[in-house]
């Protein structure tokens, strides 16, 4: 029985082996990315999209419920006063989901965790009453770091007086729109990774591991079909070239092969108009028969479509 005992030798042999790569896998890099500090773009990112922007008990059929609002501030909501300079605030209203950092202030790093903790009273935040947070800046044992406030604890505003103050055009459904990007399928084309090759010559600066922190889902991509968005909103701000482009990508890239994603724009347009698809196809068709000059105007969004939240999203990647 000389085969069988090479048998039980050679079981142990891969045992060991295969226990040891996953142990290697699985365990060394959960220490070493709790130990990475999030960046203040992950901090800014984890307030704008909230707790999870995939498959969740909040939004299980992805339709950008309970996502926080992003509010560039210009008065104070408690006096009306003009603030000093404009303050970029998050609104969680009641109900919506504290993004990671909230919920397990460690993940957010030395300093920061304390920062966010003491001073930023971010443990107060109640979901079932809904609270206002910003970035602050703070020492923490002699070196500055940005934390996450409790602007709910720690001045009384509430996501009420915030949204009375605050004008639409200053409201940001980022959250939402990034909520649309996952359930859209925007990653299978395009990617959120610009590659530490000649690629951020033309797409920008490669992303830190840090600035993940606390983001679920990653949208990294896949395959690069198509332009890299991790910066898109620097290279384009233009509100209306992203309205003509995502009601169809054709009317200003003749060849695109992106999808028209004419839908996202719901039944009605931002006067409460229903808006005639097939009259607007008819007279795209006649365009490209060259029967008419000009290309039919694409709709005005309603400031609850889910187009809406996709460009806050888009132009908020910078
Ligand atoms: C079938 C692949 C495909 C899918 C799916 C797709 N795109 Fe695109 N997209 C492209 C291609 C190709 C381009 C470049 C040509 C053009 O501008 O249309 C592009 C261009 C863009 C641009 C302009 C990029 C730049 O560099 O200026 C934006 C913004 C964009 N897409 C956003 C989206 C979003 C958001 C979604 C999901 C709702 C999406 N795309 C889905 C293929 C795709």
């Amino acid at each position: 029985m000389a085969g069988f005992r090479e048998y039980k030798i050679g079981s142990k042999m891969f045992g060991i082996a295969l226990g040891g790569s996953m142990t290697i896998t699985l365990f060394f890099p959960s220490i070493n990315i709790a130990s990475v500090s999030s960046t203040d773009i992950a901090l800014t990112k984890q307030l704008e999209m909230g707790h999870e922007t995939g498959f969740n008990l909040d939004d299980p059929m992805l339709l950008g419920w309970n996502k926080p609002l992003g509010v560039t501030l210009k008065t104070d909501p408690k006096t009306g006063q003009a603030l000093a300079s404009d303050t970029v605030v998050f609104v969680y209203k009641k109900g919506t989901s504290f993004p990671a950092g909230i919920l397990h202030p460690r993940i957010l790093g030395e300093g920061i965790q304390q920062l966010s903790v003491e001073q930023g009273h971010v443990g107060d935040a109640r979901k079932d009453v809904g609270a206002v947070f910003t970035l602050s800046k703070g020492t923490y044992q002699g070196k500055q770091y940005t934390y996450i406030e409790n602007l709910t604890a720690t001045k009384g505003w509430t996501p009420s007086d915030v949204m009375h103050v605050a004008k639409d055009e200053d409201v940001s459904n980022a959250g939402k729109g990034k909520t649309m990007f996952v359930r859209e399928g925007c990653w299978w084309c395009h990617t959120l990774l610009p590659e530490e090759t000649q690629d951020w010559q033309v797409f920008g600066a490669p992303p830190m591991l840090g600035d993940f922190n606390g983001e679920s889902p990653t949208a990294f991509g896949s395959d690069r079909k198509a332009p890299d968005l991790l910066h898109v909103g620097s290279r384009n701000s233009s509100k209306e070239w992203m309205m003509m482009h995502f009601f169809n990508p054709r009317l200003v890239q003749p060849h695109s092969i992106m999808p028209r994603f004419d839908y996202l724009w719901g039944e009605k347009d931002a006067s409460g108009n229903k808006i005639d698809f097939v009259k607007w196809r008819a007279e795209y068709d006649e365009y490209r028969e060259g029967k008419r000059v000009t290309p039919p105007d694409v709709p005005s969004y309603a400031s609850d479509s889910e187009i809406r939240g996709l460009i806050d999203f888009i132009l908020s990647l910078k």
